[in-house]
């Protein structure tokens, strides 16, 4: 039997890895990102819903919700005849009613499964599946949900599978609120709740759950294996069958308003045991004010002294391992997690008490998030695909090839096609934060943008790829190199090396004259070089910086119209401007401790300042396999010299015999 998939998230993803090892697989996601594991894994790709429904017998969706559903139904539709379709997606009951109709009218045969169990039983092939439908159909897929389930129970006709689900997520969403009540409770009196955990695992309400979860709480990792966002779904679509069936419903309704909560609070891609952050949020102090807690990784080794809380060094030390530490709240409270041996450490900073984070210096001394906790929040990406002539449903190739990873996007795309092409590798071209597409942060440091790569790299499940970098983008590169060689297979650093530098005075420059070009209001590409002239005589390098702009609207002074088209800068001029200095460092010091023991081609621009003689020996300790290629161009060697760049790159990646 030939398996289709739609859907390739959370749960997706893991249930098409299961399918692929038992039976030819045609999966579709609307994001590419999700592809590369299901490429390794053999799958083939369809570039619509129809095709991957042509390729196969039995179609599975599992996307988001109805109105994801919806939005494939009408192209899936076109190619249903003599097939089946398998809905695992949580949905209202009335919707699978209207889908079992929709694709009986299109010639297929329609079951519903929503599944029990979450993104870890995924992976296991041991989920719980709740069948509703016509009993011969769901004897006839029965094989082909062996490896994706360890029991799949038929509950009854259409309807009665997700009756049988929300009847399981009431509990399973009661039980998730209720441990991190309980976690909530034992860490306001003062319990270090690893203590709580350890109770509550020796305990008759221990389970493969409950082990998950705490662990989940006591090491803050808020990677989602189901998400806040998907129980305030669930939670809705359980109250409103509460309230159709006349069941009582008091516990749901209020985890429902919780994970409400959650959600608008910024916390709907977590796990859904985030939801204790709701409950921390929504604390109230003795005198009645609502106040916000974050939870900070403190390591042990931080030497935090809890009767001198305040002491401005350790305020920077929180700051630093702290994304919220932004947050326009009013009132914050930093509290000490359970991991450290400090139990008790909150810090008030009310408005006038706090320091700035810029005016707080912190130790040098790196700190990435552990692999497990990261996640690619500022990473925006373009995949450029190898085998362009090729059909998409064709598998790419057997043995796919090491990803390249191009940080950021300083080639341009016609080059990337090139590189994809003589190399035969897919390539992602990244924008890290506050760059191109990327959103925006705060933080803006080699450490926060390696994690974020690095959490990009984990996220797309890419096997150690090449990472090239230019610049900014080879800091970046470095940094991550040194911290965690094992997630890369070799790197290419265009125009810097691992040291501390003062940037050139012409990247303060630059920013004048970007800003200058937002203040003056310029309408037009050519209004905006004009401007950049002046700060800049290089046409080349002021191309480059302009293709940062975006066209958008904005109130007109002009008494005729409200409105008046100008050109803006993507990239945040005023953090970039704060970042100067950060953006000079380099956050490794000592070779001794770190070394990069891979393939590692050093790119120099002879006119540029960045790579000077005297660093080499420090590049080859850091980086005991360099070599070193010299470009006469100045620092924007890829735009300057392409042919030479291409070339370069083609040589060092290129096997030897
Ligand atoms: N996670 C769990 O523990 C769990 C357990 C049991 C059941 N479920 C149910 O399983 C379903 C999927 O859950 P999940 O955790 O895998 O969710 P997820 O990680 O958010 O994935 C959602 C999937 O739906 C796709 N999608 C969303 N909107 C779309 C649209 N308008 N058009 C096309 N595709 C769209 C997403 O594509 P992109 O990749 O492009 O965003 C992604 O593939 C939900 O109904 C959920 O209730 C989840």
């Amino acid at each position: 039997m030939r398996i289709g998939f739609l859907g390739l998230g959370t749960m997706g993803t893991p249930m098409a890895l299961n399918m692929c090892r038992h039976f030819p697989l045609t999966v579709w996601n609307r994001s590419s990102s999700k592809y590369p594991p299901l490429i390794e894994a053999g799958a083939k790709i369809g570039s619509t819903p129809s095709q991957v429904a042509q390729n196969s017998d039995v179609i599975f969706t599992m996307l988001f919700d109805a109105a994801a559903i919806k939005d494939v139904l009408e192209d899936l539709r076109t190619s249903l005849t003599g097939k089946t379709v398998v809905n695992s997606s949580s949905v209202p009951e009335e919707f699978s009613h209207y889908l079992a109709k929709e694709v009986s009218r299109a010639g297929g045969r329609f079951v519903e499964m929503p599944v029990s169990g979450s993104k870890l039983p995924a992976e296991q092939g041991q989920l719980v599946g709740l069948l509703g439908g016509d009993a011969q159909v769901v004897e006839e897929i029965r094989p082909v949900l062996k490896p994706i389930t360890c029991a799949a129970v038929h509950c009854g006709p259409i309807g009665y599978g997700l009756r049988t689900k929300y009847a399981v997520n009431l509990y399973v969403i009661a039980l998730a609120v209720g441990l991190a009540e309980s976690m909530n409770l034992a860490r306001a009196q003062g319990i270090d709740p690893t203590v709580l955990g350890e109770v509550l695992n020796a305990g008759p309400m221990a389970s493969a759950y409950s082990h998950n979860k705490i662990t989940k709480i006591t090491t803050e990792d808020w990677s989602s294996q189901a998400a806040v966002k998907d129980c305030y779904n669930s939670s809705k679509l359980i109250c409103e069958a509460a309230e159709a069936s006349g069941a009582r419903s008091p516990l749901i309704q209020t985890c429902r308003s919780l994970y409400k909560e959650a959600t608008e609070a910024g916390y709907g891609e977590e796990d859904m045991i985030a939801v204790i952050k709701a409950l921390s949020r929504s604390s109230q102090s003795k005198n009645g004010e609502e106040y916000m807690v974050t939870v900070l990784p403190i390591p042990r080794t931080s030497g935090l002294d809890s009767d001198n809380p305040t002491a401005t060094s350790q305020l920077g030390e929180l700051y630093d391992g702290c994304d919220a530490a932004h947050s326009r709240d009013k009132r914050e409270v930093l509290a000490a997690p359970p991991i450290t041996t400090i139990t008790a450490l909150f810090v008030f900073l009310l408005d006038n008490q706090r320091q700035s984070p810029a005016s707080v210096r912190s130790p040098r001394a790196p700190r990435l998030r552990p692999t497990s906790t990261r996640q690619a929040h500022y990473i925006h990406a373009r995949p450029f695909w190898v085998q362009e002539e090729q059909s998409q449903c064709e598998q790419v190739s057997t043995g796919t090839p090491p990803w390249l990873v191009i940080l950021h996007r300083v080639v341009l795309d016609v080059q990337v096609q090139v590189l994809a092409r003589d190399l035969k590798r897919h390539v992602y071209a990244i924008d890290l934060r506050n760059h191109g597409e990327s959103p925006h942060a705060h933080r803006h440091d080699y450490v926060a943008m390696a994690d974020d790569v690095a959490g990009f790299i984990s996220e797309h499940g890419l096997k150690e790829p090449t990472l090239i970098g230019h610049s900014m983008g080879a800091k970046t590169a470095m940094t991550l190199a040194l911290d965690q060689p094992s997630l890369i297979s070799d790197l290419v650093s265009v125009d810097n090396a691992p040291v501390d530098a003062t940037l050139s005075r012409n990247f303060a420059t630059y920013i004048r004259g970007m800003r200058h070009i937002e203040e003056a209001g310029a309408t037009r590409q050519s209004e905006a070089d004009k401007i950049l002239e002046s700060y800049e005589s290089d046409i080349g390098i002021r191309q480059f910086l302009l293709g940062n702009l975006y066209r958008t609207t904005v109130a007109s002074d002009d008494a005729k119209s409200e409105q008046k088209n100008v050109v803006k800068f993507r990239i945040p001029l005023d953090t970039l401007a704060k970042s100067l200095d950060n953006l000079g460092d380099f956050p490794f010091r000592n070779p001794d401790e770190r070394r990069f023991e891979k393939p590692a081609l050093f790119v120099r621009g002879t006119h540029s300042k960045y790579v000077a003689d005297e660093v080499i020996p420090l590049i080859g300790r850091f980086f005991p396999r360099f070599s070193l290629v010299d470009i006469e161009a100045g620092h924007w060697v890829i735009s300057e010299k392409p042919a030479e760049f291409l070339k370069a790159v083609i040589e060092f990646l290129t096997p030897k015999e």
